[in-house]
């Protein structure tokens, strides 16, 4: 679909944070975020500074071996997943997530997961660029929509918003 996709450079570290606030702010509830990109790229940081704008003050663990942490925030709780180090699919059940009704999941190596995950609302693709990010919105549903032109208002307006 033309136009649907919106990418910006992200220079620096805070500036993923920053973007992660414009998430944050923008999110719909419930939302389910598919996290895409290599190894370094940042989907780490974008999902911790995501919880952090959400209020969560402790610590913010990789859930690399974990596979899932939960954080209760305003209106329910906040799922961080990271499937990179998944066997099979079958692991995602112990995790006895089928009951839950997260307001966010925000999901790192997704692919990985693949039908055992609920369908994303927005995908997000981080790549390296330079010494910097390039992040691209990726709606995947109506919601989803939404939500990134939300987010580009917001993001194009700067900082002060
Ligand atoms: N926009 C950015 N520009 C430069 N470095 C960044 C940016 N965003 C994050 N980083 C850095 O990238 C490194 C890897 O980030 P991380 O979030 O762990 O990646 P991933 O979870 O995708 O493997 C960290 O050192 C982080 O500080
Ligand atoms: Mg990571």
């Amino acid at each position: 679909m033309t136009g649907a996709h919106m990418g910006w450079m992200l220079a620096d570290e805070a500036a993923t944070i920053a973007f992660a606030q414009a998430l944050a702010a923008t999110a719909p509830a419930p939302a389910v975020v598919h996290l895409v990109g290599d190894l370094g790229a940042g989907k780490s940081t974008l999902a911790r500074g995501w919880l952090r704008a959400l209020g969560v003050t402790g610590t913010v663990r990789s859930p690399t071996y974990t596979l899932v942490e939960r954080y209760p925030v305003a209106g329910g709780e906040a799922l961080h997943l990271d499937l990179y180090r998944i066997g099979d699919v079958g692991e995602l059940e112990f995790l006895g997530l089928d009951d839950v009704s997260a307001t966010l999941w925000l999901i790192e190596w997704p692919e990985r997961g693949a039908q055992a995950l609920p369908r994303a609302d927005l995908r997000i693709v981080l790549e390296q660029a330079g010494h910097g990010r390039r992040v691209t919105l990726e709606p995947v549903s109506a919601t989803g929509r939404d939500w990134s032109s939300r987010v580009a208002s917001r993001w194009e307006l700067g900082p002060a918003s």
